[in-house]
Order: C-alpha cells, then sequence, then structure tokens
C-alpha cells in the first residue's frame, strides 16, 4: 500500500514513544521506507536498537554524528521523504515547531521540512490545555501542517484527561489517507464482496468459503481515496469499512436485483464476490429428514457480471475468477465472453491466496491483451495496487 513511499518518523520524549513503535512497524509492513529520528529524551523511553531492528536502517540522534560523509543529515532527512510525522509530540517539540527553533535534529527536519508534517501530540492535559500550546497548534494548523489526536483517557501522569497520543492504527491510516487523498473524489465505484448463500430448506443451504475480505478491502481502500462506494455484501462477518454504503445481500438472486438497483449511477463495477453458481431447483419449506441418499437437484444462478458485460455502456467492468488450474486459459476466456474491461484471476490454490486469508495473489488480465502479476501481499496493500490498475486502464480507454 505505501509501496516505496519515504515517511520520517520524528520520536520526542514521552512514554507514547512505545506506540510509535509499532506505528514504525506497521509503515515497514506496508512497504514504506522509514527513517527514524530520536531526540536525547526519547532514548530514555525506547531503545534505538528497536526502530533499528524494524526499519533495517540508522536510528538518527544527533545532528553533528554524520557517519554518511559528505551528506548534511538533517537537509537530506528534511528534502528526501513524503511524510514527515512526530509521534509523540510533546509541548516542547511543537512548540519549537511553532517558534522556528531548531536546536536538535528533529527541531531542525521540522524547520527544513517541506512535505506534509503530522503531529501526534502526548502529553498531561493541563500543558495541552494551556493557552500557550494551544496557540502554537493553531499556528501549525494555519501553516498546514496536520495533528492526529490527542485522545482523552488514563495518562502517565496518572490522572485522566485529553493528552493520549493517537493509537498507532489511526495515526497509520491518516498517513494512508494523505497518499491517497481524494484521488478518486469524483467516481462512484461498486463492490460485491463475500459469498451468496443457497437455501436448502429452513436449516441449511450451499454457499462457498468467501470471507469477503478481498471485497471489503478494495471498498475500504477506494473510500479512503474519496470514491463515494456502495458494498453489496454476501453474508460475512466483517465491520462494514468507514464511509461506505452497504447493502446486504442473501442469495444470488439478491445480489443480481441489488447490483442491478445501482449499476446506471456508477462509474466502476468490481466484482469480487463468490456468486453461487447454482442453487436447490426448489427450497423445501420444512426441514429435510435424514436419509441414507439425499439428491438435490439444482439450477444455474443469474450470471451477473455477464448480465452487466452485456449491457454496460461508460462503466468500467472488473471481474475476478477464482480458478485451480489452467489460470490464464479460464481468465482470457471470462475476459472475452462476459465483455470485461479488466479481470483479476485468483489461483486460489496457492498457500496464502484467495479464499479467508489476509493475502492474496493475482493476475490481472488486460482487456486489450497483456497481464501483470501481483505477488502475495496482504489485501489491503493489493486493494490500492488494483485500484492504480483500474484507474489507468480506465483513463485509457477514456483516451
Ligand atoms: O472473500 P475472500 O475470502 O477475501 O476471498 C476472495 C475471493 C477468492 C472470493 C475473491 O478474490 C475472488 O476470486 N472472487 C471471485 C470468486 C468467483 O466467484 O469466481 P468465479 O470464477 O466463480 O466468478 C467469476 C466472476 O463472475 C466473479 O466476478 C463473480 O462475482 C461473477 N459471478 C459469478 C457467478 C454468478 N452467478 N454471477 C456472477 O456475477
Amino acid at each position: 500500500m505505501l509501496n516505496s513511499k519515504k515517511i520520517t518518523v520524528g520520536v520526542t520524549g514521552g512514554i507514547a514513544a512505545y506506540k510509535t513503535v509499532e506505528l514504525v512497524r506497521m509503515l515497514v509492513k506496508e512497504g514504506a521506507h522509514v527513517n527514524v529520528i530520536m531526540t536525547g529524551a526519547a532514548k530514555h523511553f525506547v531503545n534505538p536498537l528497536l526502530f533499528s531492528a524494524i526499519t533495517g536502517k540508522k536510528v538518527y540522534i544527533d545532528m553533528f554524528d554524520d557517519s554518511d560523509s559528505g551528506r548534511i543529515t538533517h537537509i537530506d532527512l528534511a528534502k528526501t521523504c513524503d511524510i514527515l510525522v512526530v509521534a509523540p509530540a510533546t509541548a516542547n517539540i511543537i512548540a519549537k515547531a511553532a517558534c522556528g527553533i531548531a536546536d536538535n535534529l528533529l527541531s531542525t527536519v521540522i524547520l527544513a521540512a517541506n512535505c506534509e508534517v503530522v503531529f501526534c501530540p502526548a502529553m498531561n492535559s493541563a500543558m495541552y490545555e494551556n493557552p500557550i500550546t494551544k496557540q502554537n497548534i493553531s499556528k501549525l494548523k494555519k501553516i498546514g501542517c496536520h495533528f492526529v489526536g490527542p485522545k482523552s483517557g488514563m495518562l502517565a501522569c496518572g490522572t485522566e484527561g485529553l493528552g493520549r497520543m493517537a493509537e498507532p492504527r489511526e495515526i497509520f491510516d491518516y498517513i494512508t489517507s494523505l497518499f491517497f487523498d481524494d484521488d478518486l473524489k469524483n467516481l462512484k465505484i461498486l463492490i460485491t464482496a463475500g459469498p451468496t448463500v443457497e437455501h436448502i430448506d429452513p436449516i441449511r443451504y450451499i454457499s462457498n468459503r468467501s470471507s469477503g475480505k478481498m471485497g471489503y478491502s478494495l471498498a475500504e481502500a477506494c473510500a479512503k481515496r474519496g470514491a463515494k462506494v456502495i458494498l453489496i455484501s454476501g453474508p460475512v462477518s466483517l465491520a462494514p469499512p468507514a464511509n461506505v454504503d452497504v447493502v446486504y445481500v442473501k442469495t444470488a438472486e439478491d445480489m443480481y436485483r441489488a447490483v442491478m438497483k445501482e449499476f446506471y449511477n456508477v462509474d466502476i463495477i468490481i466484482k469480487a464476490a463468490a456468486v453461487c453458481d447454482f442453487k436447490p431447483r426448489e427450497i423445501k419449506s420444512d426441514k429435510i429428514k435424514k436419509q441414507d441418499v439425499l439428491v438435490l437437484e439444482l439450477e444455474k444462478t443469474p450470471d451477473i457480471l455477464k448480465k452487466l458485460g452485456e449491457i454496460k455502456g461508460k462503466q468500467f467492468l472488473v471481474g475476478f475468477a477464482a480458478e485451480t488450474r489452467n489460470i490464464d486459459e479460464y481468465a482470457v476466456k471470462k475476459l472475452k465472453e462476459k465483455n470485461l474491461d479488466m479481470l483479476i484471476a485468483n489461483d486460489v490454490s496457492i498457500e496464502g491466496a484467495g479464499f479467508d486469508v489476509d493475502t492474496n495473489a493475482v493476475k490481472i488480465f488486460y482487456k486489450n491483451g497483456g497481464a501483470v502479476e501481483l505477488p502475495l501481499m496482504g489485501k489491503k496493500e493489493l486493494s490500492y495496487r488494483i485500484i492504480d490498475e483500474i484507474i489507468r486502464c480506465r483513463n485509457e480507454k477514456r483516451g
């Protein structure tokens, strides 16, 4: 998701520095190149070795300890990063930044930075509520600096109040939103996710192993990038993603109706759902009693994707395909037969890919020929990569 993005994390002296370890781990896991700068006080809370082990790089502490000869560290660190995050940000570093004081490596880098700067305050609530701190924060906000938190709760000094550093997940989400802020702002995207269930009797049904994770990750990523997202979801146990309109359905017929209702109003459709291909010809109104052999007669469900391919106009239509063999052959066939703009083939026989796991590996097939493989990675990161491809191809198609 953050492939090759350059992020500098400044750590100041506060108990919350332990949470920054997790934040840095999350950033590195998502592919970011992270440099850590620590103030002298920060070293009392977290050993620099910990950051160095996570990032695989030297941790910068001293302004004048430049072992990379020929480079001016503070200028390099300030100029080469996409985002500078200060977490935890004490009242002291906020005051220095607001007044343009550059008396250590971190404050110098903040002053020299011409990228987005994100402060994650953490301090005693009296310090946070002090009018001087408030003025400093509003001064920094006025020149475009970002603030995440602080939050209310138990503080290190034993009192309750506003001053806890935001949780690493919240800071991480904020950082990613800065990279992808609103690039899909004018788009309406319809995504399907999860399985469908086809009833046999009041107790039993036919379904499949789709957890909805792939479709939900795509919906979350599209919403984070500013799109208006409608997620049509089969039964799953996932929380709805933020800022997404979710329509819950059960059967393939329900999904067909829900998709058709929205289809004409959207720009892009991504069909990640694992729709059951068959349903029982008859749903018994009473529970089927135990018997030695039971023959179920099945009939085809509506092929939603095929129908969309037949009626589509300006919409960019993306199908998924879960396969266990002859991936390329089946993918190209589905792409043509269903008149898709793109097909994302999922070899679900690969360990860690496909159903009910957090990772996936896919091969994207294009309408005009050619394909690209995206190796095994988290479904969240994969979603960003897939969306990048969809937007690139859609722009090409529109000339
Ligand atoms: O949900 P997860 O646990 O995260 O797993 C993700 C996934 C494996 C379900 C997902 O990555 C995936 O591959 N989804 C498509 C699964 C599938 O149903 O493949 P298919 O080859 O059977 O269908 C091809 C396409 O036609 C799909 O876009 C499907 O949504 C669509 N279809 C299928 C049948 C049908 N009756 N109507 C349809 O629209």
